[in-house]
């Protein structure tokens, strides 16, 4: 199993773990984006920086990443490795291009291809056994967060879609609301959400928030002491401003 990514996690300094960045592109890019790009990124941060591009890019990506030290991740993956499902890409495959981590769950593809907790338990499954680190996504709507059902939905979506594992494991608490929309949870919302899925897994797994990250917020959540790293859509396909949210 490739677990490269997580034992890296801690700094030569005394243990101290430093922070995770990821970048999701979503369906967004192109090689001359990816080229412009990569002119316009300060090599090298002490936190650990995925990038998590559409498939046709992952190997772009890769041959650009490999002198700043960074990782590869992708948006999905299969329940199975191979077989007729035509359109689909496995976890072996992503393995065998130089994938360390893969986003599973997010709700966008709970949202547009119906993917339930218990499909995203499968595929984390299947991500694990085959050595990739899961990204395994989980937030509330705003109807649930209005209700004040908010920490349950949560905690169901946490139940239901990660597998006993003795693997270290990456969490995103995504609130649906805060996606893309420019709102943002506030902090105290954050760290309580956070400690309640801190007691929810295992300790050595991480905690990552999402959801309208910017360059405005991100230093301030990333301060919060159970925020192991953000999830970053829009911003991240912006080089200036993930230059200044890694640093
Ligand atoms: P956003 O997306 O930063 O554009 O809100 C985050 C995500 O969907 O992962």
């Amino acid at each position: 199993m490739n677990q490269l990514p997580m034992n890296q996690l801690e700094t030569a300094s005394g243990g101290k773990m430093s922070k995770i960045i990821v970048a999701n592109w979503k369906m967004n890019g192109s090689n001359a984006f990816i080229n412009t790009f990569f002119q316009k990124l300060t090599p090298k941060s002490p936190h650990k920086v995925v990038f998590c591009p559409p498939y046709p890019y992952l190997s772009v990506v890769s041959s650009h990443i490999k002198e700043y030290h960074y990782y590869l991740g992708a948006q999905d993956c299969h329940t199975n490795n191979a077989g007729a499902f035509t359109g689909d890409i496995s976890a072996e495959m992503l393995i065998d291009i130089g994938c360390q981590y893969v986003i599973l769950g997010h709700s966008e593809r709970r949202q547009h291809h119906q993917e339930t907790s218990d499909i995203v338990f499968k595929k984390s499954q299947m991500a694990i056994h085959t050595g990739l680190t899961p990204i395994i996504c989980v937030g509330e709507t705003l109807n649930d967060r209005n209700t004040k059902n908010h920490l349950d939905v949560v905690k169901q979506q946490l139940i239901q879609s990660i597998p006993q594992t003795t693997t270290p494991l990456i969490i995103a608490y995504e609130p649906v609301w805060a996606i893309g929309t420019g709102l943002t949870a506030t902090l105290s919302d954050i760290v309580e959400m956070h400690q309640m899925i801190t007691t929810h897994c295992q300790h050595k797994d991480k905690v990552l928030y999402g959801g309208s990250v910017t360059t405005d917020n991100a230093s301030e959540i990333l301060s919060q002491p159970n925020v192991d790293g953000v999830l970053v859509g829009g911003a991240s396909l912006k080089p200036e401003m993930l230059n200044t949210i890694i640093e």
